[in-house]
């Protein structure tokens, strides 16, 4: 077995598009990834996330390259491939005819577990999912948030090492999202691998032992949470509060370019990309003649350093 849960080499999707332009979804990506992890692939809405989970769970196939998950080539060996993955599409896959709990035992017949395996587990999620009090109604009368704890609790059921979650989390209020990532945590300690998608930061920097930041079908940046942070370097958070905010402040933060920059009642607040040694000049430029009340200069935030590795155009950190 290979020691890779997952070698994605030169891979490409191409959508044809009624006549206008192809679109390259995913535009030649390579990337291994160990047992044993989380492994988040982190992007902003249209990077590519969702068509390349598809492309490696075997529902799409590459228009170019090779994916390979446990050494199993997805267009090669797709059988093998779905034997040992399970997966939490966006738009996927919950009978709406079945009750929920149907749902749950019908996967896990058809994933192969046996019958007394499957009701115990499917009790047990039941309650971890909160589906209690509707485990007989049917999955189309419920709320797009109980069918999302439906299609995630499903992949819970069987034990495949691969498990592909593209955003999870979405219409999950927040204290059932903090018990879904402890139930993913405790099955990566288990010896499974997980490959999840998000456009969330948060999301990615609690649960993810590696990253993949993605946009426009490509490769931005790779690393756990320090490497990523390292990257920033030269990234800065600026707020200052004033007596009452100065006339022509707009102008003046649009000539420093930020990243981000937001104004909130007589505060404002800016990320900026600038050399050390200029933070000071800044701070102290935007405050002359001005009553400031409070200063405040911060290292970059994952969010700031997201924001800048996916609109800077053409620039390589691979
Ligand atoms: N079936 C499809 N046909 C044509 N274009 C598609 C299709 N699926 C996705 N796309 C396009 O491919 C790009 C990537 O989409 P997607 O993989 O869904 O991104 P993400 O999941 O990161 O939001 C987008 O520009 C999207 O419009
Ligand atoms: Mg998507």
């Amino acid at each position: 077995m290979s020691e890779f849960a997952l070698e994605v080499e030169s891979l490409v999707k191409v959508y044809a598009s009624g006549g206008k332009a192809p679109i390259r979804a995913v535009d030649g990506m390579s990337f291994r990834v160990p047992s044993g992890i989380i492994f988040g692939l982190l992007g902003p809405n249209g990077a590519g996330k969702s068509t390349l989970l598809r492309m490696l769970s075997t529902l799409t196939l590459p228009t170019e390259g090779t994916a390979k998950i446990l050494g199993y080539d997805v267009v090669k060996k797709p059988v093998e491939v779905r034997k040992r993955i399970s997966s939490v599409i966006q738009a996927t896959a919950v009978e709406l005819l079945l009750s929920v709990k149907d749902n749950l035992l019908t996967y896990a017949r058809f994933q192969g577990l046996d019958k007394a395996t499957a009701a115990r587990r499917a009790d047990a999620l039941i309650g971890e999912f909160q589906l209690g009090p509707e485990v007989d109604r049917k999955v189309q009368d419920l709320s797009g948030g109980f069918r999302r704890r439906v299609q995630v609790a499903k992949v819970f059921m069987v034990d495949t090492p691969v498990l592909f979650l593209d955003e999870f989390s979405t219409g999950m209020d927040p204290l059932l999202k903090r018990q879904v990532m402890n139930l993913l945590r405790a099955e990566v300690e288990k010896g499974r691998t997980i490959i999840l998608t998000t456009q969330v930061l948060s999301e990615a920097e609690e649960l993810c032992d590696d990253i993949l930041i993605i946009n426009r079908g490509k490769l931005i940046a790779r690393g756990d949470l320090n490497t990523l942070k390292l990257l920033s370097e030269g990234v800065y958070e600026i707020t200052l509060a004033f007596d009452h905010l100065p006339d022509n402040i707009q102008a003046e933060i649009a000539a420093l370019s930020p990243i981000r920059s937001a104004i909130e009642a007589n505060a404002i607040d800016l990320a900026l990309k600038i050399e050390e040694s200029r933070v000071m000049e800044v701070v102290s430029a935007l405050s002359r003649n001005r009553h400031v009340l409070r200063v405040e200069v911060r290292g970059a935030s994952l969010e700031d350093i997201f924001v800048e590795l996916t609109t800077r155009e053409g620039r390589e950190l691979l």
